[in-house]
């Protein structure tokens, strides 16, 4: 009952000395000092009479033959001191880590936002050039065979058997491309007839004549055709007139073609 007593009494002594120690920051050796003069070995501390009381007390009641408890208690402290020490290195890597960790998130919430602008960028371009995608083509008849004129006067032609029409920029109905953005275009027209006469025909752009296919034979076929590159503007109309008293010939074989697209888009 005395020994638990007594080791009760002891651990108390190095329990504030372990308080002391994390409280104030002693090193080892302080340590052993201040549990050696706990034990009474030496001259109780001056400053705390009380404890030096407890102390001397302890030292009377507690005269056993238990020389390891002191040994262990030393031990025990030391143990502490570099527990405490542990614990010091680890807080700074976990505050380094910390540090880290933040620095990583600005990093990947850059990286997100390079990436959801890749992404806009991409689908801002893939509609652009979607945007861009205008080309028609078209033939006079969509079946059959015949003669289109003479007119007494010139006539817009619709060429309504439509092999392409990328864009809806050509109407098969009024036979008008009309520009859906400014840009460089290609236009393209050529007529036939069966012979015996005259096959004019000719690029309009906004109701001026800009290019001309023109053949006239006595006898035979005969077959004419023109280009141009035009620059529009958005609503601008191009198409294609007939020469007042000239006509023209088609069958199945496409004989006269209006077709045009877009080279490359102006600013
Ligand atoms: C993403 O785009 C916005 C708006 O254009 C811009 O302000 C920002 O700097 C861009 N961010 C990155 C990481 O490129
Ligand atoms: C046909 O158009 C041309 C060119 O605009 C013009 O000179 C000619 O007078 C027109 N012919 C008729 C019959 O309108």
């Amino acid at each position: 009952m005395k020994a638990l007593v007594c080791i009760l009494l002891l651990l108390e002594t190095f329990v504030f000395v372990v308080q002391q120690q994390v409280d104030g920051g002693l090193n080892e050796n302080e340590i052993s000092q201040q549990i050696s003069s706990e034990d009474g070995r030496q001259n109780p501390p001056q400053t705390d009479t009380l404890r030096a009381e407890a102390s001397t007390d302890r030292q009377q009641y507690c005269d056993l033959g238990i020389p390891d408890i002191h040994a262990a208690l030393r031990e025990l402290t030391a143990t502490v001191t570099e527990q405490k020490g542990h614990i010091r290195e680890l807080t700074a890597t976990v505050t380094e880590q910390k540090g880290n960790i933040r620095e990583l998130r600005v990093e990947m919430n850059k990286k997100n936002e390079e990436i959801s602008n890749l992404t806009l960028g991409q689908e801002e371009l893939r509609k652009e050039n979607r945007d861009r995608e205008i080309a028609f083509s078209a033939s006079m008849m969509e079946s059959g065979k015949g003669y289109i004129g003479p007119f007494t006067t010139n006539i817009t032609l619709t060429y309504k058997n439509v092999f392409t029409n990328i864009g809806n920029a050509y109407n098969p109905i009024t036979g008008v491309f009309t520009a859906p953005l400014k840009g460089a275009y290609m236009f393209r027209v050529s007529v036939f007839d069966l012979g015996g006469s005259t096959s004019t025909a000719y690029i309009v752009k906004n109701g001026e004549l800009v290019v001309m296919a023109n053949d006239v034979q006595a006898q035979d076929r005969l077959s004419s055709s023109n280009g141009v590159v035009l620059i529009l503007e958005v609503g601008d109309v191009v198409y294609v007139r007939l020469w007042s008293n000239t006509r023209i010939y088609d069958n199945e074989n496409n004989l006269n073609t209006f077709s045009g697209f877009l080279l490359f888009p102006l600013r």
